[in-house]
């Protein structure tokens, strides 16, 4: 009895140490519905322990994250950590392809590690449209202390969520996707949960005079892309969806959704309030929202009421995507040191290309990937796979590498999941024949944008990628008539959401998953599923699979 206690206590001991390097940061999320007035009007919202955008996350490089979420929604509901890498770990992906939803009712904790990443990032509910109500909110990690950081300590930190915001509750446009019906236009666009109209508007930030402050910029919307801009003020780009780019300057940066970028503005002006303004781009009737920042020493002297102009079309948004460069030389945490300095040089062992569509499937409008409109099954995918039962629920490789039809074509409602052979080196090309902007999105994984085209994409383009300094980042726009090619070593195992970030297109299928399966079965590769893992479809009867061993 004894002996085995203290083997008990030995192991345990021995668990604390090895995981104890890392720090855990533990947070309980009590997620309701409430009334909130965005535009004016009150509207159902999806607070997050009372708050509207939910509450920010702080972390640092390989902390560990423990998010006990209880669901008080009478939905169920899932949170994704848009751009947290989930290294070995798509259990905590938080789509409905790798997890059963969180019941009305109950409470399920989400366990990650921010593995060698640093950056600006933002959670949001993948549910059933709720993103459209709330329950978004910030999320950054900071370098280790030990880790140089290629710029002076910023006096302060802000978080900035732009999005453009419908008046109608999640569940008026949910039911209006379900009728095959598209979207209206947006009806505001909200920074941190405000329009910044009316009277009493409070400032949303202060700076003191001669100091330089952080400014993370997320663009947590449903569907427009939104340039924000700050009056009388230059913004120097370091930072971009976790990799530490060459330091520019910019007037306005184009933010399409679910893209995240960190500037640095120092307060050097005269004191008085500047507004910072978001508004929509490529649309015909331009939405705007604004902030207020305060200089400490400005009396409150209020900001001038005219705003900077925003740029016109999509050319200078494709010129100022080409600006972007990675900084090669500053030092960071890197998920994925395989391919990370010389992607130039590795070999492609395979090409796809995803061409993108909108079509009518018995009279309901749906979105598709290579004809395939994807539908999420009972069981998740990952579920399906881990349990045997794959076979059961979905069919790998639904499209082709190379879609063959080049006309716009009916679209096939399935699950939609494609097999990648792990840690290979990949080449995906997203083409846009279609008249707006899109933006994709993959988990797991960063990408090297290595380049945006307007026209069609042929083999010979790659003459015109960028192979040296491209930034490492996982969401990419892709503009009308145009492609864009995205190169990635595959070495995260697990099941991965490939999305568009516009919700309603994602909503009426416009996704895929790409399963990477490790060979061996092998914990170094992937974890087990976790013991509480909420089950539901096929496998929930079924008896657990044996765990992955070292
Ligand atoms: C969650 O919030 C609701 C509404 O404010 C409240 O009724 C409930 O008691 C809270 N639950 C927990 C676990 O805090
Ligand atoms: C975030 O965490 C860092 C590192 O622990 C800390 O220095 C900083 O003050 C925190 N910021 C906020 C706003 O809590
Ligand atoms: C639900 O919350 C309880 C109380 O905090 C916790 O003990 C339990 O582990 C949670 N369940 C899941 C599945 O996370
Ligand atoms: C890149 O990072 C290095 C190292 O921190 C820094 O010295 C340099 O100024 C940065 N370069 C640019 C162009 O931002
Ligand atoms: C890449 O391909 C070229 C041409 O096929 C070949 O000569 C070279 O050895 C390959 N490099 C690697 C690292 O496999
Ligand atoms: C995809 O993976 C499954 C499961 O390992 C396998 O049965 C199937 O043959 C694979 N398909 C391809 C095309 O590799």
């Amino acid at each position: 009895m004894g002996r085995v206690t203290i083997l008990l206590l030995c192991l345990l001991a021995g668990a604390v140490a090895v995981r104890g390097e890392d720090p855990y940061l533990f947070f309980t999320w009590n997620v309701t519905y409430g009334t909130i007035s965005p535009l004016g009007v009150p509207q159902e919202g999806i607070f997050i322990n009372g708050q509207f955008p939910g509450p920010n996350i702080n972390s640092t490089t390989n902390n560990n994250l423990v998010i006990n979420v209880f669901n008080n929604i009478d939905e169920p509901l899932l949170f994704t950590w848009n751009g947290i890498q989930q290294r070995k770990n798509s259990w905590q992906d938080g789509v409905l392809g790798t997890n059963c939803p969180i019941p009305p009712g109950k409470n399920f904790t989400y366990r990650f590690q921010v593995k060698d990443q640093i950056g600006s990032y933002f959670y949001y509910p993948t549910t059933a449209m709720h993103r459209a109500a709330g329950g978004f909110g910030g999320l950054r990690v900071n370098s280790r202390l030990l880790i140089p950081v290629p710029y002076a300590d910023p006096e302060d930190d802000y978080t900035v969520l732009i999005g453009d915001w419908y008046s109608k509750s999640h569940t008026v446009l949910r039911q209006k996707l379900d009728a095959g019906r598209p979207l209206a236009r947006p009806d505001g666009v909200l920074i941190n949960g405000q329009t910044g109209k009316g009277k009493d508007v409070k400032p949303l930030f202060t700076m003191k005079p001669g100091k330089t402050y952080k400014y993370r910029i997320c663009n947590v919307g449903l569907k427009n892309s939104l340039n924000f801009r700050i009056q009388g003020h230059q913004m120097k780009l370091v930072e971009m969806e976790g990799s530490h780019t060459v330091q520019n300057t910019y007037d306005s940066l184009d933010v399409h959704v679910g893209q995240c970028f960190s500037v640095l503005i120092t307060a050097d002006k005269d004191p008085r309030d500047y507004y910072m303004v978001a508004s929509t781009r490529f649309t015909k009737s331009v939405l705007t929202a604004t902030g207020i920042i305060r200089y400490t020493n400005g009396n409150g002297a209020p900001a001038s009421s005219i705003l900077p102009k925003a740029p016109e079309g999509w050319a200078w948004s494709l010129n100022q995507f080409r600006s972007f460069r990675w900084n090669l030389t500053a030092s960071a945490a890197r998920p994925n040191p395989q391919g990370s300095y010389h992607y130039g040089q590795i070999n492609i062992t395979r090409t796809i290309k995803l061409v993108s569509s909108a079509s009518s499937v018995g009279g309901k409008l749906r979105y598709g990937i290579n004809g395939v409109s994807h539908v999420n099954p009972p069981t998740p995918l990952k579920l399906a796979e881990y349990y045997g039962v794959a076979d059961k629920v979905f069919k790998y490789d639904t499209i082709p590498d190379e879609p063959l039809l080049e006309k716009a074509t009916p679209v096939t409602p399935a699950p939609n999941v494609m097999n990648i052979t792990f840690r290979t080196f990949v080449e995906i090309i997203l083409e846009n024949h279609e008249k707006s902007v899109q933006s994709w999105h993959l988990d797991g994984y960063s990408f090297f944008t290595v380049a945006i085209e307007p026209g069609r994409w042929t083999p010979e383009k790659r003459k015109s990628y960028n192979l040296l300094d491209a930034v490492s980042r996982h969401t990419i726009q892709v503009f009308p008539k145009s492609w864009a090619a995205i190169m990635l070593t595959f070495d995260n195992a697990g099941m991965w959401n490939l999305r568009s970030e516009l919700a309603e297109r994602r909503y009426l299928g416009q996704e895929l998953y790409i399963s990477v399966l490790s060979p061996e079965r092998s914990l170094r590769d992937e974890y087990n599923m976790p013991d509480d893992a909420e089950l539901c479809g096929a496998v929930t009867s079924l008896p657990k699979p044996t765990p992955y061993s070292i």
